[in-house]
């Protein structure tokens, strides 16, 4: 096999201007999904023509849903849930978790046979965070290594409503569930141990379905049918987390992040950000949905290590990779825990984060759930590999800006998964 590997420069300034980023990926994926289960036609603007989300694309396309795609514009035209038909052939989720757990809830409502699988690095990620529950539900699931992974054969039939405890945190489960409900029969409420992202519960009422949200409890009523809805994605902070870094940590940097979705479940890398002394400002100009939207401003200063813990966490799960790079550039300790979570994303992020930034000369330490950092470090030239694993080869790329010298990153093109501009908009506000 041959192992592509890019070479990435540092700069000898800071990022200025202005940059706006891809559409949210949660967002993109459940908008295709509510879409495909409606009857009629949806139209989505913005959309994050990503790999992952276009499997999402694929996957109710193989089950007769009618969906043209032209780069960030999708028109969704379904005759709704009852329409859905049987896929041919085995369903591809590739490296996706969230179309493989959604997709789950779904299919196992329907009364439609499915097989499924993954990539390698989702083919070893947990299914049974979904199947346990939609089991208590009457489903019949079957998969590898005791129903605990993917392929699975999903034999889908009518639910019943449960309440259900999580005993993970994840919004993926969540989601899985409530729309397992939704297409059920009876009422289904989940309860949270802490707030994960709300995308769903915000979303299904434009579809039309009714969700209760009392705190961490989350109900709805089954035998709802979402209608077709019109959905404008703003920006992902997922990606603008990697120029808000870069920012914070580069001396003479000044950039502003334009149309970012600013949903309080997902702006805790505003927070931790801040609570490390970054400059930043945030300004919401506008609501899509019952989403606020707007910009954020970041202006370089110097970063004080800081603990990231609790309720936080999953406010900023997925930037905890980027974080940990703002991290070496802080001056004293940073904890980040209660982040076990990050053992079963694309990679093991925990172990990915610290080999890589290790090889890159910083000092970090892993812990079951998190890491200790110790700043500030001088990052050095070195050869390091993305584990396949979008979040960590973008995290490479803002490291080598502020390196010594060269750093040379194996495996980079798995940033294509949540953002296949990245190195065109990284050049833009580099070039600036
Ligand atoms: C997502 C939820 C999170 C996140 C993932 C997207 C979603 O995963 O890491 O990138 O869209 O619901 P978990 O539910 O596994 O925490």
């Amino acid at each position: 096999m041959i192992v592509k590997s890019m070479t990435l420069r540092p700069i000898d300034q800071g990022i200025t201007g202005e940059i706006t980023v891809p559409g949210d990926k949660s967002i993109s994926h459940r908008s295709v999904i509510f879409a495909s289960l409606a009857s009629g036609t949806s139209t989505i603007t913005n959309f994050l023509a990503g790999e992952d989300c276009l499997r999402t694309i694929n996957v109710f396309r193989s089950l007769g849903v009618n969906i043209d795609q032209d780069g960030t514009k999708v028109s969704i035209k379904s005759d709704g849930v009852g329409r859905l038909k049987e896929a041919e052939c085995p369903v591809y989720f590739g490296n996706s978790g969230t179309t493989a757990r959604l997709v789950t809830g779904v299919l196992a409502s329907l009364p439609l046979f499915t097989t499924c699988y993954g990539d390698p690095s989702l083919s070893n990620r947990p299914m049974d965070r979904v199947i346990t529950p939609l089991s208590k539900m009457g489903a019949n699931i079957q998969g590898r290594d005791n129903n605990r992974l993917l392929p699975i054969a999903i034999s889908g039939k009518t639910l019943k409503g449960i309440t259900y405890e999580m005993p993970v945190k994840s919004a993926q489960v969540k989601s899985a569930i409530l729309l397992a409900g939704m297409l059920g029969e009876g009422e289904t409420t989940v309860i949270e141990q802490v707030k994960t992202r709300d995308h769903t519960e915000q979303m299904l009422p434009r579809f039309g379905v009714g969700v209760e949200v009392e705190g961490l409890k989350i109900t709805i009523k089954g035998g709802q049918r979402p209608h077709s809805a019109d959905i404008a994605v703003p920006g992902d902070i997922s990606s603008a987390a990697f120029f808000l870094v870069a920012a914070a940590v580069i001396p003479g940097s000044h950039i502003t992040v334009k149309d970012v979705g600013l949903n309080e479940t997902r702006t805790g890398i505003i927070t931790a950000l801040e609570k490390m002394g970054a400059n930043i400002q945030t300004t919401v100009t506008r609501t899509i949905g019952s989403e606020p939207v707007g910009d954020i401003e970041v202006k370089y200063a110097p970063l004080k290590g800081s603990i990231m813990e609790g309720d936080l966490i999953p406010a900023l799960i997925d930037e905890l990779p980027i974080l940990a790079l703002a991290a070496t550039q802080a001056e004293g300790k940073t904890i980040i825990k209660d982040a076990e979570e990050l053992r079963v994303k694309e990679t093991d992020r925990i172990a990915a984060v610290a080999d890589v930034l290790t090889k890159l000369g910083a000092d970090v330490t892993e812990q079951p759930d998190g890491l200790i950092i110790h700043g500030k470090s001088v990052l050095r030239s070195a050869e390091v590999d993305s584990y396949m694993d979008h979040r960590i080869g973008m995290m490479v790329a803002i490291a080598s800006l502020l390196a010594e010298g060269n750093i040379q990153l194996t495996n980079s093109e798995c940033i294509a998964i949540s953002y296949p501009d990245f190195f065109k908009d990284l050049e833009y506000i580099i070039k600036k």
